[in-house]
């Protein structure tokens, strides 16, 4: 049976393709808005060491796993593991990986597409020429008045997802094929426009400092957990998405070049985006550490600026629309590849996926307004004014709770201050899939591979002329990867003990 699912969906076109679409799923949110603002907060320099070492060590030994996996079998990531597990008589529960991935999709997925509304969202505002002019306080401002309207934001989260959703229902290659190739080569050019605009900016050297000095004393066992989560979510790995772009490669194509591509580009993406952003936000004043704000707030400062401003930034804002489109199909189509296989039409699985994942989305939209206060994870610290020194509560650990009560409750007097800290139901999303559930499956994969593989029945897939690369992949696979990976999980579990 499973004979007809194989290569069902069909196979990318040409031979440049499957590097055309996977850095089409590698490049998105996840370099331009995530990378920059998750590396602000935790302190810059010796973050973006440990993620590039994460990437190396883990992100792209794992990539090439998956996409191995992907190829051997030509089905979604669910079939894909459950024949897999079958052919290496492997324990069952690698099976999960396949599940797992898809419910991953669903959440990512979910609140992806509200942030890909605010891109879709200041497209029309910097075109209409809101930003002339405008400094750090009136970017803020108008940041906070967009999350403030919980309708807005509802109506950009059903575009994007009716737009992502149209080209799924299409089938995978004809229209993205075209359209990608186009767009991409645009968006590395707006991006050296951008790039050589940050340059004449004051605060570009600062920026850079705050990027590539490395101050190992701000750096805490949840950046380490960050950063890996981050290395596998800017990859698109650890879910399956890379796993089902790798079914539809052409069997003759040798993986280990393609795949250095890949993660060579989308690492080259992040960092310039970096240093773009953190010149503006040094050359303004703003604070590296504003969060899921930071591109949407600095940006506007730069094009409000900057001759031909409005074009420059309509154009932009525009591509990283595209740029999240096309890893928006990538994070879907593991679910629809498995619902058509299980016998479902192609529109009729889209439309029951994208249903669920826009529903979920709601949690995200409202996270910025209406249930702000609602938040899961909540720390209390307190603060001993008197001599300075801050401490958890750990007595005061919620798992759920209305911060905006707590602080009635917690009230700060002249000797002591209360910090609440929380995470709100997109955050909780962000976290439990980045730092969670993707290095999970990516654990996972390298295990699988490295171990229930044999050398042969890799070797005979992979078609990989260099030897030694050969085994220097293999040995980090088996050993160095899920070692860190491990590492690292086991470290973070002190933080639930808060
Ligand atoms: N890699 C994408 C980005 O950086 C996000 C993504 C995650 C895509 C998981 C597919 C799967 O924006
Ligand atoms: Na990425």
């Amino acid at each position: 049976m499973s004979e007809q699912k194989r290569g069902m969906h069909g196979i990318w076109g040409g031979r440049w393709t499957f590097i055309l679409a996977a850095t089409g799923s590698a490049v998105g949110l996840g370099n331009l808005w995530k990378f920059p603002y998750i590396t602000g907060e935790n302190g810059g320099g010796a973050f973006v060491l440990v993620y590039l070492a994460c990437i190396l060590l883990a992100g792209i030994p794992v990539m090439l796993a998956e996409v191995l996996l992907g190829r051997k079998e030509r089905m979604s990531p669910i079939n894909t593991m459950a024949a897999m597990t079958d052919e290496t008589g492997a324990p069952k529960f690698f099976r999960g990986i396949g599940w797992m991935g898809a419910l991953s999709g669903f959440f990512i997925l979910s609140f992806y597409s509200v942030i890909a509304g605010w891109a879709l969202l200041y497209v029309g505002k910097i075109a209409s020429g809101a930003f002339t002019g405008i400094d750090a306080d009136g970017s803020g401002a108008a940041f906070g008045a967009m999350l403030a309207d919980p309708v807005g934001l509802t109506i950009w989260h059903t575009v994007f997802m009716v737009l992502t959703g149209a080209v799924i229902a299409r089938g995978v290659n004809k229209g993205l094929e075209a359209t990608l190739n186009v767009l991409m080569p645009i968006l590395f050019v707006l991006m050296l426009i951008l790039f050589g605009y940050s340059l004449t900016t004051p605060g570009f050297m600062q920026g850079f400092h705050f990027l590539f000095d490395f101050d190992f004393s701000k750096l805490s066992t949840e950046s380490i957990v960050v950063a890996l989560g981050h290395s596998f979510f800017t990859l698109s790995l650890g879910m399956g998405a890379i796993m089902a772009y790798g079914a539809y490669m052409p069997s003759k194509q040798s993986l280990g070049k393609t795949i250095l591509w890949v993660g060579l580009l989308d690492t080259l993406v992040a960092l310039v985006a970096g240093m773009i952003i953190f010149a503006i936000v040094f050359s303004n004043g703003l604070e590296p550490s504003s969060g899921p704000g930071l591109m949407f707030i600095s940006l506007p400062i730069a094009f409000g600026s900057m001759p031909g401003g409005v074009f420059f930034g309509t154009v932009f804002f525009i591509l990283v629309s595209i740029a999240a489109w096309s890893s928006a199909i990538s994070i879907a189509e593991p679910a629809v590849a498995w619902a058509v296989e299980k016998g479902g039409s192609r529109i009729v699985s889209t439309v029951a996926i994208f249903a669920v994942a826009w529903f979920i989305g709601l949690g995200s939209v409202l996270s910025f307004n209406d249930w702000a206060g609602y938040q899961a994870f909540v720390f209390i610290s307190e603060m001993d004014l008197v001599s300075g020194v801050e401490e958890k509560v750990h007595t005061a650990f919620h798992l759920f709770a209305n911060v905006n009560l707590l602080q009635a409750e917690y009230v700060n007097t002249a000797a002591v201050s209360y910090h609440i800290e929380g995470k709100t139901f997109f955050d909780s999303l962000d976290f439990l899939t980045s730092n969670i559930m993707l290095p999970l499956g990516g654990l996972l994969i390298a295990i699988f591979v490295g171990w229930f593989m044999s050398s042969d029945m890799i070797k005979q897939e992979m078609k990989m002329k260099n030897e030694a690369m050969f085994t220097i992949w293999r040995f980090v696979l088996r050993y160095i990867s899920p070692v860190a990976i491990a590492l690292i999980f086991i470290n973070s579990s002190g933080l639930l003990k808060y």
